[in-house]
């Protein structure tokens, strides 16, 4: 087993009596792309500015190829691209000449860098404003110019913090290429709230929320999960699940409510086994209603909406006011 690239034990944080980040663990291998999905809120920066020494843990542990953020921080922050969720940039310096400046900060070989700043400025998509002031940047150029900084010295760990956040439509898909076109040569965890960009470029995702970590799997293996058949019914709740029950191809039902005579099963079959014709058959030969069939293959949303949402429906006491956040620190982060 080679050194994880990204190494998480038992890591909290709090801020005074709020707790981020809430015992969390988990690795990202060398070469994988993985995708840090959580509402907002849920703790992706938190976790991200302690993985790049920028935030000290309140307790657990956290190494980036094998160096503890804590102890050997030099050694993490050499490994590391980080591109903050708010990209601190000095207003008055140009795009070319800030990359330049970052890339001498960085020890990015004098040989070859103009070629480097180039191709790193077309891969992101900022050459058009090289010249331009960064103070005057929309949001998604400052991000770009972010990300661009984060990749600048080739690092083999990227942490990228909502990298297309405050992009249109077609910058997020182009930045969204540039991002998976590092997989496999660099390893890359990507925050985002939002699920589908996630379900486009990465192999595995971790969901967290409130905290902690929900599900953390690969993104093949949610498909092989065994798909749920939706079966709407006319005819008596009991009966029918017991009937449902008992067929020998059915591994679980849940019930739902009935309404107006009609009831909504979710039935799970053995062995991945497609029942729908021969269910239908069996259900109306009872002299009961089929009003729907589905067959539901087992998705990231699924998994995302159990996680994130189910999770909020169940009755909790409301909690007290949570304090205002602290301002994001604005100093731009060292090489
Ligand atoms: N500097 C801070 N001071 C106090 N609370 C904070 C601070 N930063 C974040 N929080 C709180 O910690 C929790 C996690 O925040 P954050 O890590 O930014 O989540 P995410 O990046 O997933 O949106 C939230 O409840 C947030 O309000
Ligand atoms: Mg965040």
């Amino acid at each position: 087993m080679p050194t994880p690239a990204i190494q998480v034990e038992n890591l909290s944080k709090n801020y005074g009596p709020v707790l981020a980040v809430n015992d969390i663990s988990f690795q990202v291998q060398p070469g994988e792309l993985v995708g840090f999905l959580g509402p907002n809120g849920a703790g992706k920066s938190t976790t991200m500015r302690i993985l790049t020494t920028y935030l000290p843990a309140s307790s657990g542990y956290a190494y980036v190829s094998g160096y503890d953020v804590m102890y050997q921080s030099m050694q993490v922050r050499e490994r590391i691209g980080y591109l903050p969720e708010s990209v601190p940039l000095y207003p008055e310096m140009r795009v070319s000449e800030y990359l330049g400046y970052r890339a001498r900060l960085k020890s990015v070989p004098r040989a070859g860098r103009v070629a480097r700043l180039d191709d790193l400025m077309t891969r992101c998509r900022i050459k058009e404003v090289k010249n331009r002031l960064l103070g005057t940047l929309s949001k998604g150029y400052r991000q770009r110019v972010g990300l661009a900084d984060a990749m600048l010295s080739e690092p083999p760990v990227l942490i990228l913090d909502e990298p297309t956040s405050g992009l249109d439509p077609i910058q997020i898909q182009q930045t969204l290429e540039t991002i998976k076109a590092l997989g496999g040569r660099q390893t890359v965890l990507l925050s985002t709230h939002i699920l589908s960009e996630v379900e486009k470029i990465c192999e595995r995702v971790i969901i967290i929320n409130k905290g902690q970590v929900k599900f953390d799997d690969t993104l093949a293996s949610i498909s092989r999960r065994e798909p749920v058949l939706q079966v709407e019914v006319r005819g008596p709740t009991g009966e029918v699940e017991q009937f449902l029950r008992a067929q020998p191809e059915v591994a679980t039902v849940a019930a739902g409510a009935a309404v107006d005579g009609v009831t909504a099963f979710d039935v799970k079959t053995k062995n991945r086994q497609d029942l729908r014709e021969a269910l239908t058959a069996r259900l109306t030969g009872k002299g009961w209603g089929v009003r729907r069939l589905d067959l539901k293959r087992a998705s990231l949303e699924d998994q995302y909406t159990q996680v994130v949402l189910r999770q909020d429906m169940v009755a909790e006491p409301v909690p007290a006011a949570e304090p205002e956040p602290a301002p994001e620190p604005t100093a731009p982060p060292a090489a």
